[in-house]
C-alpha cells in the first residue's frame, strides 16, 4: 500500500507539520514536498530527509494524500494545474489555506474528491496552535484520523460539522492571537501610565498573559470560575473588572468577532 504524503508548498506551516510527522515516527522518504524556493527546499531535505521537488506535479506522483500549504491567493492556479493528476489518483486532499472552501478546492481539482479543509492559527508554528477541521462527506474515518494526526503537530484540533462555521473558527482562533496581543499592548501601555518602566510593565504583562493562559488550559476550571476566584469582594481586581464591564467589554468582543466572521465570508466569496 502506498501511503506517501505530498505537501504542495514547503513554507512555514508545511515545515511545522512535516517536523511533527517525523517526530511521530513517519519515515521521511514517505513525505514528498514541492517548494519552488531553492533554499527552502534544500533546508527541508537537509533537516528532515524528505523528498523535495521544484514542481507540484512531481511531488504528488504516487502520493495518496495531498496537503495544500500555499498562500490562498495562489491556491486556484495551483489546484487547476494538478486537476488531471487528482482525477487519476483520487487522493485525500487536505488544505490549510485560510478562506478557501472545500467546494472550491474540489471544483478546482476537477470534482469528486474527499477534501478536508483546516484552519490553523499562528501559534501552530510553536506547536501551541488550534486548528478547526471540516471534512466533506466523501472523507472516510481513516482520512479524518490522518488529518488529525497531521494537524496535531500544530496543537489541538476541533472538528466542525458545518463548513459555514469555518468563518466563526477563523474569527475566534484564526484572528484570535491578535486580540490577545492587543490586550498585552494595552496592559503594557497602562502599566507605563501608572508609573512602571516600560521593561517592567512588559515583563509583568507578558508573563501574566502566559500564566493566565496556562491556568485556563491546564486547570480544568472554566474561565468564569478562575476569574471569580481571583476577584475578592471590594478588591483591586473587582475594581478593574467592574470598569471593563461598565465599558461594554463583553459586547465589544462580540462585535469584534462578528466583524471578523463577516469579513471572512466576504473574503471567501471573493476567491470564487
Ligand atoms: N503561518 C501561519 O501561522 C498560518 C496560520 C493559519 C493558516 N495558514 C495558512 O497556511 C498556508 C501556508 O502559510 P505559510 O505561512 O506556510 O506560507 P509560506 O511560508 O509563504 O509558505 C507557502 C510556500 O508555498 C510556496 N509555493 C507557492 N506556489 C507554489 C507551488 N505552485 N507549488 C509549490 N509550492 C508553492 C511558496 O513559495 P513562494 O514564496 O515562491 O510563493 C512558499 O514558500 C496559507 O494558505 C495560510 O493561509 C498559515
Amino acid at each position: 500500500m502506498n501511503t506517501s504524503i505530498a505537501f504542495i508548498g514547503g513554507g512555514n506551516m508545511a515545515r511545522s507539520l512535516i517536523g511533527g510527522l517525523i517526530a511521530q515516527g513517519r519515515p521521511p522518504a514517505s513525505i514528498r514536498v514541492a517548494e519552488p524556493v531553492p533554499p527552502l527546499r534544500e533546508a527541508l531535505q537537509r533537516d528532515f530527509g524528505v523528498a523535495v521537488f521544484e514542481h507540484a506535479e512531481e511531488a504528488v506522483t504516487g502520493a495518496d494524500t495531498w496537503v495544500f500549504a500555499v498562500k490562498p491567493q495562489v491556491m486556484r492556479p495551483v489546484c487547476e494545474g494538478l486537476a488531471s493528476a487528482a482525477q487519476s489518483g483520487k487522493p485525500l486532499v487536505i488544505s490549510i489555506a485560510a478562506g478557501i472552501t472545500a467546494t472550491q478546492l474540489e471544483r478546482w481539482l476537477g470534482g469528486r474528491l474527499p477534501v478536508v479543509r483546516t484552519m490553523p492559527n499562528t501559534p501552530a508554528l510553536l506547536g501551541a496552535g488550534v486548528t478547526g477541521l471540516f471534512a466533506t462527506a466523501a472523507v472516510d474515518a481513516a482520512g479524518k484520523q490522518l488529518t488529525e494526526t497531521l494537524l496535531s503537530a500544530a496543537g489541538k484540533t476541533v472538528w466542525i460539522a458545518d463548513e459555514a462555521q469555518m468563518d466563526a473558527v477563523t474569527a475566534v482562533s484564526g484572528s484570535g492571537p491578535a486580540y490577545v496581543f492587543l490586550l498585552a499592548e494595552a496592559m503594557i501601555h497602562a502599566g507605563v501610565q501608572e508609573g512602571l518602566s516600560e521593561p517592567a510593565a512588559r515583563t509583568l504583562a507578558l508573563q501574566t498573559v502566559l500564566g493566565a493562559a496556562r491556568m485556563l488550559t491546564e486547570s480544568n476550571v472554566d474561565a468564569a470560575e478562575l476569574r471569580r476566584r481571583v476577584t475578592s469582594p471590594n478588591g483591586t481586581t473587582q475594581a478593574a473588572i467592574e470598569t471593563f464591564e461598565a465599558g461594554g467589554f463583553r459586547s465589544l468582543v462580540d462585535e469584534a468577532i462578528h466583524a471578523a466572521r463577516v469579513r471572512g465570508v466576504e473574503l471567501s466569496a471573493a476567491n470564487d
